[in-house]
């Protein structure tokens, strides 16, 4: 990335997101993370647990849907967010039939109601693309909106200087961060250069 755009990028950590998805509406740019698929992480993992129905799932940093509409289509009741205007307008416009209910929320500042109220929440790649000054903020977010399951997808990086990013990979120590506020860790699985994570909350027991 140009170094010009990572400057633009450090001054509006989470304003950049809207002027892209913006260009890329007229045109004039693409969204690398625009691909037809579900991560394919996410569709291992779903494999093991396929059947959604009766589970409530929160995608957070949604973009273009491709997570959220994989959960709906295994049967949960799906709620994605995203601090784009223009992405949740493009993701509504392209699944006019979805039941997914799509949201402009900011991770960093989510409604109330959302504490711990998803039985499923699955994070890919959210964190990632903000500053890591952001990073233990916006993880401990997550983790507060977790009920029962959460999974996080990143890119992952060894502990050491900050990479030039956007993207900033988590490191091993930001990845155990995730078991906070009563979440603990259920298997953490790294493969080249990606996480694969999965943290649960005990349910309180009458
Ligand atoms: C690297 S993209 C990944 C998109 C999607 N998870 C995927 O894998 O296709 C990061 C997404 O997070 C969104 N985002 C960034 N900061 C956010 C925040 N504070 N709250 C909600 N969404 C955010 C961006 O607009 C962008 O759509």
């Amino acid at each position: 990335m140009p170094s010009d755009d990572r400057r633009l990028q450090a001054a509006n950590p989470t304003g950049w997101f809207e002027d892209l998805y913006a260009e890329a509406e007229a045109g004039t740019a693409s969204v690398p993370w625009d691909v037809p698929h579900p991560q394919q992480h996410l569709v291992e993992w779903a494999h093991e647990a396929p059947d959604g129905q009766g589970r409530s799932a929160l995608v957070v940093g949604c973009g273009y849907g491709r997570d959220s509409e994989f959960l709906a289509s295994l049967g949960y009741d799906v709620t994605a967010f995203d601090i784009s205007p223009t992405a949740v307008a493009a993701v509504r416009r392209r699944h006019p039939q979805s039941k997914v209910r799509y949201v402009v929320a900011d991770l960093l500042n989510p409604p109330a109601e959302w504490h711990r109220a998803f039985d499923l929440v699955v994070e890919n790649m959210t964190v990632q693309a903000l500053p890591v000054s952001l990073h233990a903020e916006a993880i401990e977010k997550v983790a507060s909106l977790v009920g029962s399951t959460l999974l996080v997808l990143a890119v992952a990086r060894d502990e050491g200087p900050e990479p030039d990013g956007p993207p900033w990979p988590l490191t091993p120590s930001e990845i155990k961060a995730f078991a906070t506020d009563g979440l603990s860790t259920r298997r953490v699985h790294r493969d080249e250069s990606r996480w694969l994570a999965e943290f649960g909350r005990q349910l309180a027991m009458n």
